[in-house]
């Protein structure tokens, strides 16, 4: 398959995601719940992290998978994952991108991607390529950054305005002009399609981050949060009001 543009963007040495996370336990932990709730029960052979990054969640996954493999394209990510994962030894790390994935045909049976598609307006060829992998039986696990969320959609009505359906750029202007990193976020029914073109047919939705506001942050103990996020995040999975979406997909249309 003919790869896309090399996405070597991690590589900036200015730029160390390792740290983008301090403070951000509350997501951190609102991204494991999801894991463990959609994964609870079930076991493995080979989960693929799909720019799986340093390997923050590639190290959660290990508690459902014989072996993991940390699939990213950025050489400097890699190097990171080096030190992150050195006590996870089933956890392997290769240079790839999501477009042109080195596996064989049905050959793993979980794909995990979180936070990745943001950087990719349009995810349809990714997305034929983890259906490629995915073994008949196996579960393709999506998390992105999800447009039509409540604050969103009530923007939408004051301003008497459609919720596009289209990905929408959310960077700033300088960064715009400065030819930055694509920064998307998704409308949920148009991923669905997309999953569906692949053929992959969503099973679970949860709603993530349900309660992600630097106030809430300063005023709620984080244990607080957490136990108030596990609620919501079924609860709240229909009306996709969150400002991220948890998708468990498989194959079949
Ligand atoms: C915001 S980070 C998320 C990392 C990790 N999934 C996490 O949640 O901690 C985005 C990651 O996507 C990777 N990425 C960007 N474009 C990609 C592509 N086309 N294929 C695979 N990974 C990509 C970047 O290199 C980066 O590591």
């Amino acid at each position: 398959m003919a790869t896309k543009k090399k996405a070597d963007q991690y590589n900036d040495p200015s730029h160390n995601y390792l740290h983008y996370w301090d403070g951000r336990d509350y997501e951190h932990e609102a991204e494991i719940l999801a894991i463990d709730r959609l994964l609870k029960g079930k076991h493995f052979k080979h989960a693929v992290d799909v720019g799986g990054g340093y390997g923050r969640l590639s190290a959660i996954l290990t508690h459902y998978a014989d072996k993991v493999t940390l699939a990213e394209p950025s050489k400097q990510q890699l190097d990171i994952a080096e030190d992150f994962l050195k006590d996870y030894p089933t956890v392997e790390r290769k240079l790839m991108q999501a477009d042109n994935l080195k596996f064989t045909d049905g050959s793993v049976d979980l794909v995990t991607v979180v936070r990745v598609i943001h950087h990719l307006p349009d995810p349809t060829a990714e997305f034929a390529e983890i259906a490629r992998i995915l073994s008949p039986e196996g579960y393709f696990f999506l998390e992105f950054a999800n447009y039509a969320n409540f604050k969103n959609r009530v923007r939408h009505i004051i301003r008497r305005k459609k919720l596009p359906h289209d990905p929408v750029d959310i960077r700033s202007d300088a960064n715009k002009h400065n030819n930055e990193i694509p920064f998307v976020n998704h409308n949920p029914k148009t991923v669905r399609k997309q999953l569906a073109h692949a053929g992959l047919r969503v099973e679970k939705v949860l709603s993530v981050s349900n309660l992600r506001s630097p106030r809430l942050k300063k005023i709620l103990p984080r244990g607080g949060m957490v136990a108030i996020e596990s609620l919501m995040q079924p609860a709240l999975a229909k009306s996709y009001f969150g400002p991220s979406t948890v998708f468990l997909a498989r194959k079949g249309r």
